[in-house]
Formats: structure tokens, sequence, C-alpha cells
């Protein structure tokens, strides 16, 4: 353990480094007291594509239709999400952006890598990596593109005059925008406590005591790694603080007289007087000293879905024939040749040795390569033991709720850790990047499942593919203690959904508006 005597040093040390680091920052932007109040009642959601970042607030909207429908909900966003929008009821109005989607700049800066191609090593040049590109990701726009969505979304605020604007975190856009406009705003996220108020903990606990973002450690960091994840801690603020990758997007922007933005740091886009709405669970989240006021823990913010058998019947019958393993590594995430390999062996292995066993896999190709790799497991698929889709029509948790599932392998995406958590399925976390890793050794901390693949991070290899889903179904002691807490987490995160907790908040906000 740390005595007294190392604790004082290491924060000694920590304190002076985050002393320079404070130093070297810009000054605060001028706090935004004097709100304008809007029209009663009138809700204006800015979100995201990325299902990972907006499917809290989808499942927001959808409990407010049910229990607060008096609340006139908009919806602003790019045209590609409008379907999903519109499905949510008639009430719900989108509003298409005209300016540079996300994805599409997101592509622009990255030069069109997929997800899985920033999969990064655990060194200290991997984590230099993912700061940089973390930093892309926050705020992909040029300066010019930035601003045009700045005017749009702002032209839409003076329009619908919501008395409430709900964003998410990676919008940084629409969070200038609503500052800039005096607009009473909320955040809804998917992210944890650990994930953005790290650097708000009391003895400046995010340095030691929490893993770093990406660091993969384990909880609670051994004393012997504490120094690793001092320095790791330091690199990935600095990074994602300090942004100097999109110092031009905000010198820019500045020069263009918005004064209130704040475009370029990750860890300062709280506000006191802005409610925080995040979907953290004590019972499946890190210990956390500190909760910054108006931050609100709803538990998982996951939609109501229907039964798999009202939206998929022929699916919901072939669950039945046995133990189910569900492969679902989000949209974000796709195969190049060496992953599927990698896959493909461990799944021929498993089949052949569990007879009664099947799996369900989400697969989406990356590049160009010969359906050959699928050779060995051609006849499982023939048998129709072994589902490989390229898109699932219900939701991971349709199919995990069906009680058929025994092992949910994912990437390790906060969407996905909590479709798994709130359905009780154990987890088997693959991650390729940043907070992926941390729901990876959050899993292994709260025994409810195994990350794959540790000892070969970023790459997978057919046998630990294979160990860690058999590590999750046997009937060991370890995994039945895995699957009953996996289990009675489940239960409590179901007892008061996520969604409705988040409704009422935003209702209770757009009820401060103005009538007339
Ligand atoms: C929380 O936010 C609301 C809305 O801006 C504000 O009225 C309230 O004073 C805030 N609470 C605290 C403790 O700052
Ligand atoms: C706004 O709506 C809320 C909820 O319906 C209501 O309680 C409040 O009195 C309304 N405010 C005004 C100014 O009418």
């Amino acid at each position: 353990m740390l005595g007294n005597i190392g604790r004082v040093a290491l924060v000694l040390f920590v304190g002076l480094a985050a002393v320079l680091f404070q130093l070297m920052r810009l000054p605060p932007a001028v706090a935004t007291s004097d709100q304008v109040q809007g029209r009663n009642n009138t809700a204006l959601f800015i979100v995201n594509t990325l299902a990972g970042l907006h499917n809290v607030h989808m499942a927001t909207i959808q409990a407010l239709q049910e229990k607060h429908p008096h609340v006139k909900v908009h919806v602003l966003s790019w045209a590609e999400i409008e379907p999903k929008v519109k499905s949510l009821g008639a009430g719900v109005e989108f509003h298409a952006l005209a300016g540079q989607s996300y994805m599409e700049a997101v592509l622009e800066a990255t030069r069109g890598s997929p997800l899985a191609d920033f999969a990064h090593a655990l060194t200290v040049s991997g984590w230099l990596t993912v700061g940089s590109h973390m930093q892309l990701w926050m705020s992909p726009w040029s300066g010019p593109n930035y601003l045009d969505l700045m005017r749009e979304m702002g032209d839409v605020m003076d329009r619908l005059d919501p008395a409430v604007v709900v964003l998410d975190s990676f919008m940084w856009p629409g969070i200038d925008t609503a500052r800039e406009k005096k607009r009473l705003h909320a955040f809804i996220v998917p992210n944890m406590l650990t994930d953005n108020f790290i650097y708000l903990q009391p003895w400046l606990g995010g340095y030691w005591k929490v893993p770093a973002l990406s660091s993969n450690l384990p909880f609670p960091i051994p004393w012997s790694k504490i120094p690793l994840n001092v320095v790791h801690s330091l690199v990935m603020r600095y990074g994602l603080s300090w942004t100097p990758k999109l110092r031009s997007t905000k010198a820019y922007v500045l020069s263009n007289g918005v004064r209130h933005t704040r475009s370029s740091d990750f860890y300062d886009i709280y506000r006191p007087d802005t409610p925080w709405i995040t979907q953290t669970l004590p019972e499946a989240s890190l210990p956390v000293d500190y909760i910054p006021p108006n931050v609100t823990c709803t538990g998982p913010i996951v939609s109501y879905s229907p039964p798999l058998a009202e939206q998929d019947s022929e699916l919901a019958a072939w669950l039945q024939n046995g133990p189910t393993v569900l492969i679902n590594l989000g949209n974000t995430v796709s195969y190049d040749e060496k992953r599927a390999g990698a896959f493909i062996g461990a799944l021929s292995s498993l089949l052949e040795s569990r007879l009664s066993l099947q799996v369900l896999w989400k697969f989406q190709k990356a590049g160009a390569y010969s359906d050959d790799v699928f050779g060995a497991v051609r006849k499982y698929m023939d048998s129709g033991r072994l589902r490989v889709v390229s898109w699932l029509e219900a939701g991971p948790v349709a199919l995990l709720e069906t009680g058929h599932v025994k092992a949910f392998v994912h990437h390790g995406g906060a969407g996905s850790y909590y479709d798994g958590i709130i359905s009780g399925v154990p987890h088997i976390v693959l991650p390729l990047w940043a907070d992926h890793y941390n729901i990876a050794s959050l899993v292994e901390y709260l025994h409810i499942g195994v990350q794959g693949c540790k000892e070969t991070i970023p790459d997978w290899t057919s046998e630990c593919l294979a160990g860690a889903i058999s590590g999750v179904l046997d009937e060991s002691e370890t995994s039945q203690k895995m699957r009953g807490r996996a289990q009675e987490i489940g239960r409590i995160a179901r007892a008061s959904p996520g969604r409705h907790g988040a409704a009422q908040i935003v209702a209770k906000l757009a009820g401060t508006g103005h009538t007339g």
C-alpha cells in the first residue's frame, strides 16, 4: 500500500506538474449567468450522428414522449439520422444541418481511416497517438466549417427559441452556440463520471488513483504502476486539455467574434450552472469521491426495446436453439482480414468443442478480401449454428434480454457496456482505443466479465479470443460468480430506468421558459 510519505511525495510531484499545466492554460471564458429565457416547454436536442453518442438522447426523447408529452421536442442533426429520429414519434420534429457533418469532418481530418485503424499499443507512442486522434474526434472541423455550423445552429436557436438546449459533449459547435446565445443548456453523455470529472477529484486523484484514459491499468492501481499512471495521465491531460491540434480552429473562431468559445478543452466543458446527466450507475462504475454540482447519475439511459419476438420473430426462434454468444463490436469497428481470421479460428474451435453453442456475429468488412477466410466455419454457417450478419434489425438490448445470450462480446464502448449491464449478461471486452480500455478494466474490477487478448494488444489471436469466451461460458466457480454478479447489477439497473430520470430533468428545465 501507499504509505503517507509516499502519498505526500506523489501529491507534491503531481501537484507541481498540474500547477505548471494550469499556468499554460488560456484564461477562462466569461460565465453566462444572464441567460435568455426561451419558449416554455420547448427542448432543442443538438446531437451527433454516431449512435454511441446519441443513443442516450434518443432514449431520453422516448421517455419524454411517454411521460412528459407536453414538452415539444426538436432535434437538430445531420440528415443521416432523420429516419431514426422520426421513428421516435410524430411529436418529434427533425431539423437537418446543411454544414459539414461530424463523420465527413472526421474522415477528412483522419484521411478516411476507420476506427479500427486507431487501435493503439499501450506504449508512450501509443498514448501520444491516441491523444492526438482524440483531439480530432472531439472537434474535427476546420475553423470555417466550425463557424458555419455555429451560424446555422444559432439561426435554429433564434427561430425555435427553445427553453432548453440539450447537447452531447462531442458537439462543440453546438456547445459554443448555446453559450454564445446564452441559452439554458444541459448535457446528456454516455460516458461515466470517471471519464469527465477525474481531474476534479480531491488529492489530485485523477492522476494517481484512477486509471488514466486508455491506460488499461487495473483498479485499484498497483503501487508499482502508479508512477506510470501519473505520466500517462499527464500525457492525456496535455493532449485533451491543451489540444495543440485544435489551436488553429479555436483561434479562427475567436478571431471571428465568438466570445464564449471553449472549443479546446475536453475536461472543461462542464459548468456548475449546466446540468450534466450521465448514465453512471454507482454499482457499475469505479468509486468516485467527488461529484460536482448539477451532475446527475441516472443509471443506464437505454431505450425501451419491444421484445425480440415482436421485432424479428425468426431470429427470436433461432435464439431458442441453444446458448448463444453475441459478437457486436459496434458500428465504428470493422474487421480487416487479420481480425476476421482471428475470430474465425476462435469460433471454429468453440463451435467444435461446445455442441449446443451458437454464435451471432455482427460483421462488417474493412477493405477488400476474399470470403474464403470463412472456410473454417463454413459448415457451421451452413448448418445455422453460426450466423454472420452485417446488420441487426433489433438493437442489442432486445437480443440480450431474451436470456439466451450467455456472453456478450463488445469493444468496450460505453453504449455497449450499458446494454450489457442493463441486461445482466457477462461481458468479453476487446478494447481498441481510448476509453474502451477503461471499460475493459472496469468489467474486470466488477467481476462481470473479462478482457480478451490483453497479451497481444491491440491485436487478437484465435487462442486468446477462444480462451476469453470460454472463460465466461464455463461452469467454473469464477464464471458462475461472474454471471451472478452481472445479473445482480442488471436487476439494480432495471429497477429505475435512466431514461426516465434524464427525461424528468429535461422536462423540468424545459418548464422554466416564457409563455407567448
Ligand atoms: C444547476 O443548473 C441550473 C440551470 O442552469 C441552475 O439554475 C442552478 O442554480 C444550478 N445549480 C447549482 C448548484 O449551481
Ligand atoms: C411553463 O411550463 C411549466 C410546466 O408545464 C409550468 O409549470 C410553468 O408555470 C410554465 N411557465 C409559464 C411562465 O407559464
